[in-house]
């Protein structure tokens, strides 16, 4: 059975973004491999955090991630700083990986903005961490979106020179898994931005501990343009805004975009909006409601992780003993 880690910052309550493009397909890969899904902490303070409210997301972060139907039992939930291989090979990896690789990473570029002498150094080698990650547990499947295929092709790489540098064949070959209908959700206030959960904005996006009413709100208030939806996906070629409401609609409800406007084509968006909040809230809803019941029992999230960390470290601390024996430690 192949091996899939993947993970997702604590930097926020997750949105519907986070859900379509990955938990929902963390869900999903439990058929059939065994799976290691990680709150990664670590990642998290690469930016800012408040020291309470990084712990208090952790939190919800698990519960959403169990509500949504991530099976703890079977699988692996824990959060990355409680198992200490992660860093501990990252600075291994620090040491393999080169400047001028990093230097290529177009998220850096991204998240650094001008700015880039003022940022912390964690960000500039956040993707040796990510290596790390996956490569602790000779994972070899994660499942991410699209923006996370360089950060893979750059675990490769690094795999590949710890092996040749150390004559050794100890790292695997890492396949991503982006899903095929890969649904890019952006940000409900702008079209051209992707739906974050660090967005200033709480207006732009729907978090996944959202009710009804917020999310009923939201979509009422998404930016929009004045014409009725197109009945063919060409129609949606310069309007952002309609497209990703359609897109969204079409992949909560398995549907492609031709589908989606063929059922709603010459609608407004008073009607449309409706159909869509009446959707979301038949997906999100169940997940919420379940987040919150487990959010009232905060020491049972907390075992739930100590005992994923425990064996999450049962399986990296081996891998991780050896590569440091490799290197001479
Ligand atoms: P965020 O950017 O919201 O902080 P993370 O960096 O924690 O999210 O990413 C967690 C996972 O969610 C990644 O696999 C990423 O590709 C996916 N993801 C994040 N935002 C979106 C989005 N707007 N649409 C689709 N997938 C997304
Ligand atoms: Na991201």
């Amino acid at each position: 059975m192949q091996r899939i880690f993947s993970g997702i910052q604590p930097s926020g309550v997750p949105t519907l973004g986070n859900y379509l493009g990955a938990i929902r397909n963390w869900v999903a890969l439990q058929q059939g491999h065994e799976c290691l899904y990680c709150l990664v902490d670590l990642h998290a303070i690469t930016t800012w955090q408040d020291p309470a409210q990084l712990r208090e997301q952790t939190r919800t972060q698990a519960a959403i991630l169990l509500a949504a139907g991530i099976d703890a039992e079977t699988h692996i939930l824990f959060n990355q700083s409680a198992v200490s291989a992660h860093a501990r090979l990252a600075w291994i990896f620090n040491c393999v990986a080169r400047i001028g690789w990093l230097n290529r990473m177009t998220q850096f570029k991204d998240k650094a903005g001008k700015d880039r002498e003022a940022v912390s150094a964690g960000l500039y080698v956040y993707p040796n961490l990510m290596a790390a990650d996956i490569l602790a547990y000779h994972a070899t499947r994660v499942p991410v979106g699209d923006d996370q295929r360089q950060h893979l092709e750059l675990a490769n790489d690094i795999a590949q020179k710890f092996n040749h540098d150390y004559g050794v064949t100890f790292f695997p070959v890492i396949e991503a898994l982006v899903p095929p209908d890969a649904a890019r959700v952006m940000s409900l206030r702008d079209g051209t931005k992707k739906m974050s959960k660090s967005d200033p904005s709480d207006q732009s996006r729907i978090n996944l501990t959202d009710d009804a009413d917020a999310i009923a709100q939201k979509i009422r208030r998404a930016r929009t343009d004045a014409e009725p939806l197109p009945s063919e996906p060409a129609g949606l070629a310069e309007r952002p805004e309609a497209r990703n409401l359609v897109t969204i609609l079409a992949a909560l409800s398995d549907m492609t975009i031709e589908d989606t406007l063929a059922v709603h084509g010459g609608q407004g968006f008073g009607t449309f909006k409706e159909a869509l909040a009446e959707r979301i809230v038949a997906t999100v809803g169940p997940i919420a409601g379940e987040a919150r019941r487990l959010m009232d029992d905060p020491a049972h999230l907390d075992a739930v992780l100590r005992r994923g960390a425990a064996r999450a470290n049962a399986i990296a601390e081996p891998i991780v003993r050896e590569a440091e024996r490799i290197v001479g430690f």
